[in-house]
Order: C-alpha cells, then structure tokens, then sequence
C-alpha cells in the first residue's frame, strides 16, 4: 500500500493525517507554517481536540506519521493526496478557493506518477468537475480526483472520524473511488458513492440543514419566551417524532464557528450565482445574527441601560472542548456589550489566548469566580457543563445583582441556590426559591431586581 499526503495540518486535515495513521496507513502530512510543523514533529499538537495528542504521540514513535513544510516532498512521496487546506469566505460570502487553487496547481506541477487527489476541503459544489476538466485537457490523466467531505465536529473530530455517520465518496473512473473507499474499510457504515457535484453538495447541504434546525428552534425559544412557553419542553416533544429527531434542537444565542457560518452564506451565495435566490438561507442567517443579541436584549430589560455597567461572561469559544473562538458567539456578544458601553470581565477555560488577539478592553479573569466579582450580570455564552458544575452559591455572594443570563440553557434552576434570577433562552425568567417552587413571570424577577438594586 502507498503512502498518504495530507496537505494542510488544520483541524481537518490533522485529524484525517492522524486517524489515518491509526487506521494503519503510512501519512505524511505537510503545512507551510514552519512553526506549526517544528511541533508537531515532536509531538506537540497545535490546536486542542480531545483524543487527537495520544494517538499523535503513539504514530509519531510508530513512525506511522511525520509532517514536513516541504510540500514537494509529500507529493512526490504520497501517491494519494487529501487537501484540506482552508477555504474562507471572502469580503462577498463566497469560498476563497486561492488555497486549494495553489496545493493543486503544485501537485500538477511536482507530480510526474499516478496520485488520487482526494478535496477534503470544502469546496463550491462545481469545484471538483472543474478540476477533472482541467486535468482531462491538459493531458494529466496521471491525476484523479475524489471528492471525499468530512463531517468532523470540533471537540469530537477524532470520534467522528473513527465512527461516522456514513462516508461520502464522489468522483469515479481509474479505481480510485475504490482505493479511498478501502482506506475506510472498517467502517461498518453506510458508504455512499456518487458524482463530486453530488458529494460537494452532501456537504454543504447538512450543515445548511443543521443551522436551518438550530435558527428554527432559536425563533421557537424566542416564542416561548413571549407566551410562557418553555423551548426544551418543546423540544423534547418534537424530538420524538423521528421524522424530525432530537438532535440540534438545543435553543440558545446562535451558531458559530469555523463551518456553519461560512459555509451557510456560502451556500447561498451559490445558489445566487446560478440563478437561484435562497431566500430560506438568507433568513437562516438573519435569525442568528438577530439572535446574537439577545442577551444584550435580556439585560437590558432587566437592567436599563448597559452604560458602565460591570457585566460578566462566562465562554468565549465558540463552543466548549475547544480553543477555537472563530465566528464565536461569545466574542460577538462581548463586543455588543461593549458597544452599549458596559465593562465585560470574561473567562474561557480553552480560549483566553485567543480571545485576547481579537479583544480589547476586555478583563480577562483566570478563574470563573473571579468573572462574578461585583458583576451586575453573568452572561453564560458556550454550552461548557463546566458551569453548572461551578458552586453557584458562591458566585451568587459576590454578584452585585443575583442575574445570570443563561444564553445556551445549561443551568438546571432546582440545582441553583436561592435567591438567582435566572435568565434563559425560551425557558421564561425564574427566580429561584427554596425548595423546586420558583416562579417563572418576568415581572416578579424584575421587581425582584428592582428591589435588589
Ligand atoms: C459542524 C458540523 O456539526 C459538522 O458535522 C461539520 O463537519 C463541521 O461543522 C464542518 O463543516 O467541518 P462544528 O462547527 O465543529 O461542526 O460544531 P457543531 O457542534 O456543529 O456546533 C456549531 C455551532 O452550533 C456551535 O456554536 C453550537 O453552540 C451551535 N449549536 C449546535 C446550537 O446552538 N444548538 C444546537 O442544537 C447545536
């Protein structure tokens, strides 16, 4: 069996050049970051994702796996290549393909025997014919293309790497379908094989589907909120239709990260190239900016105006398990908060590293009691069980104001002590009292603070 190349050492692609070590293959896998590289060759992971350091670690001594800035070298070594170089969306909400573009421009160039070029990137549905055309007329039948999305999420990427849900192959001709299908051979999984339109398009379309549940059950939230209705109640009781399932129904303050945001506006930036207007896609993505704001809304409905007030938030990333803040909800709602004026003190147990390069005027606290210091609010902004495992009545001490805005609805109210007006998503405001007995009107948590403050 050859040798694989993977080039680009981000989340996707180091996870694939690793857990492709531990499926037994031989993986060489290539970045231009010098320092990224000069790492990982020792053994030191540059992004954190839960089970990825031991298995580098082990294929590293097991010479399974090795990384190089010399590109050339993984091409001429490797007779199959994954890219999964990055692919941003530009000023307009279109993929910049210029990463993808140069890696294979490269292969065409270094590459003089056979190589299987498998996109792991995700690229504009089109992008894979393109590049079959141009190898067909430039006479580089020595290449074939597969396009083969991965389904990774951050904080479960090796998990989901090792147990999908199903592989998605697309492309055909030369048998190199059939040797990427054998690299997953162990899965016991549905494998669906198809064109690279079709595979490109899998993609793009189940994340465009998992942000249409998570802003459809935010407006839901939203609507509870105003008639007393409570949104994991509701939940719950559509999950057990199959038809609908229960997954991704968790209400909160919006979606971020490095995919779902990109690769929505992306989707419908091409539909609108080809002629389509996606109108449900473009309320997709308002409903989640919208929602971003809600706990600026919340507090000010508690509070008035936010002006120099101290206000604590609780998560950075843009969810928990990681160290990633890009396209985070917590940032935005950081910088909301700065720009009606408040003073935010913050904490992440991951993303403080990350987060200071992006914020300023920010007071970034190394321990979560210290975010509740003579705050007059907590915002909770990722869905970290690491807050509700926090002794919330301390915290409650040394609050100026007994205010939690729980934005991603982790804390369970019969578990927090007396006297915290708790804020959800779609669950109502409650002020909690001894015993379960708490009342969920707004009006008496406002009253509440009134007298409080
Ligand atoms: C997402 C997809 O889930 C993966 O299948 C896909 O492979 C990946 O994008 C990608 O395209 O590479 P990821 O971005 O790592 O994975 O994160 P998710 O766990 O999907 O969460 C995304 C965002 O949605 C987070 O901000 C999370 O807080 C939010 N979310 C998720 C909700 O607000 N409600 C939910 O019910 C679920």
């Amino acid at each position: 069996m050859g040798k694989i190349g993977v080039i680009g050492c981000g989340y996707v692609g180091l996870v694939t050049g690793v857990c492709l070590a531990e499926l037994g293959n031989d993986v060489v896998c290539g970045d231009i970051d010098q320092k990224k590289i000069d790492g990982l060759s020792i053994g030191i992971s540059p992004i954190y994702e839960p089970e990825l350091q031991p298995i580098l670690e082990q294929n590293l001594r097991q010479e399974k796996v090795s990384f190089t800035t010399d590109l050339d070298q993984v091409i001429r070594e490797a007779d199959i290549l994954f890219i999964a170089v990055g692919t941003p969306t530009t000023a307009i909400g279109t993929s910049d393909l210029s990463q993808v573009n140069s890696v294979i421009d490269r292969i065409v160039s270094t590459a003089v025997d056979e190589k299987i070029v498998v996109m792991k990137s995700t690229v504009p549905v089109g992008t894979g014919d393109k590049f079959c055309q141009f190898f067909g007329c430039n006479g580089l039948s020595h290449i074939s293309y597969v396009s083969n999305p991965e389904f990774l999420r951050e904080g479960q990427a090796v998990h989901d790497f090792m147990v999908p849900d199903r592989v998605v192959i697309g492309g055909g001709g030369s048998g190199a379908v059939e040797r990427i299908a054998k690299l997953y051979d162990s899965f016991e999984v549905p494998f669906i094989y198809t064109s690279t339109t079709n595979a490109e398009l899998i993609k793009y379309a189940s994340n465009a589907f998992l942000a249409t549940k998570i802003s459809f059950i935010n407006e839901i939230a939203n609507l509870c909120d105003e008639v007393g209705a409570d949104v994991s109640v509701v939940a719950e009781g559509m999950g057990h239709d199959p038809r609908i399932n229960p997954y991704f129904l968790r209400a909160g303050i919006g979606y971020g990260g490095s995919c779902f945001p990109k690769d929505v506006k992306a989707l419908k930036q091409l539909a609108g190239h080809n002629g389509y207007h996606f109108e449900l896609l473009s309320t997709v993505i308002e409903v989640n900016e919208m929602q971003k704001t809600r706990p600026v809304q919340k507090l000010r409905k508690h509070l008035g105006e936010l002006y120099g007030r101290n206000i604590g938030v609780l998560g950075l990333t843009f969810k928990p398990h990681t160290d990633d803040i890009r396209e985070s909800v917590g940032i935005d709602v950081v910088k909301l908060l700065q720009f009606e004026g408040a003073r935010v003190i913050a904490f992440d147990p991951l993303g403080m590293d990350h987060a200071k390069k992006v914020l300023t005027g920010v007071e970034f606290v190394g321990d979560p009691y210290k975010v509740a210091d003579g705050v007059e609010a907590i915002v909770i902004a990722t869905e970290d069980p690491f807050y509700t495992e926090l002794d919330w009545q301390q915290i409650l001490e040394v609050m100026a104001n007994p205010l939690v805005i729980d934005g991603r609805n982790i804390l369970n109210p019969d578990s927090l002590p007396e006297g915290i007006i708790l804020d959800q998503i779609g669950r109502g405001v409650r002020i909690v009292s001894s015993g379960s007995d708490y009342r969920d009107t707004q009006d008496v948590a406002l009253n509440s603070l009134r007298k409080a403050s």
